[in-house]
């Protein structure tokens, strides 16, 4: 089997990470993260690119050019989640497989963070688990790309 390529897209603020309001988001950068997540799919048959923009344009830019280009979208849009329609439509253009994940639980947070407008354009969300729900958002899309585990 061809190895599946999956883009993994951070939005605004998450170059932060290991600084940011570590109580919340923990003391690992984005790098750190990016290492651990290599690290732990490298059995799993897959080719994986990284891409972080504070910029909405350059995320749905990114996005629609992943046609052709990736079977899966891994996306954490970070605050554009709650509010870009322009993501949530390139999200829907591509016609490919894209798993949102929050490093926090947004759903136990303030109020304006409990909606995804994003998440209406992916196949799941996986929210609250740190950097692991970066790994587990991995497994759910080789699992829906190949469907590795059947009914
Ligand atoms: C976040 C949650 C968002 O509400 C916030 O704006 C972020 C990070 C998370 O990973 O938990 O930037 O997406």
């Amino acid at each position: 089997m061809q190895p599946s390529r999956v883009l993994i897209i951070n939005g605004p603020n998450l170059n932060l990470l290991g600084i940011r309001e570590k109580d919340i988001y923990g003391n690992l950068t984005l790098d750190d993260i990016n290492n651990i997540i290599k690290e732990n799919t490298k059995e799993n048959n897959i080719y994986l690119d990284f891409f972080q923009s504070n910029y909405e344009g350059e995320i749905v830019t990114v996005i629609g050019e992943s046609i052709n280009k990736y079977s899966g979208i891994i996306i954490n849009p970070g605050a554009y989640s709650h509010y870009s329609i322009a993501i949530l439509d390139a999200i829907r253009g591509v016609n490919i497989p894209v798993i949102e994940v929050h490093l926090s639980n947004i759903y136990g947070r303030e109020e304006y963070r409990r909606k995804s407008i994003t998440a209406e354009g992916c196949i799941g969300v996986i929210s609250g688990f740190g950097y692991y729900g970066y790994i587990m958002a991995i497994h759910a899309l080789i699992n829906n790309i190949n469907k590795v585990i059947k009914p």
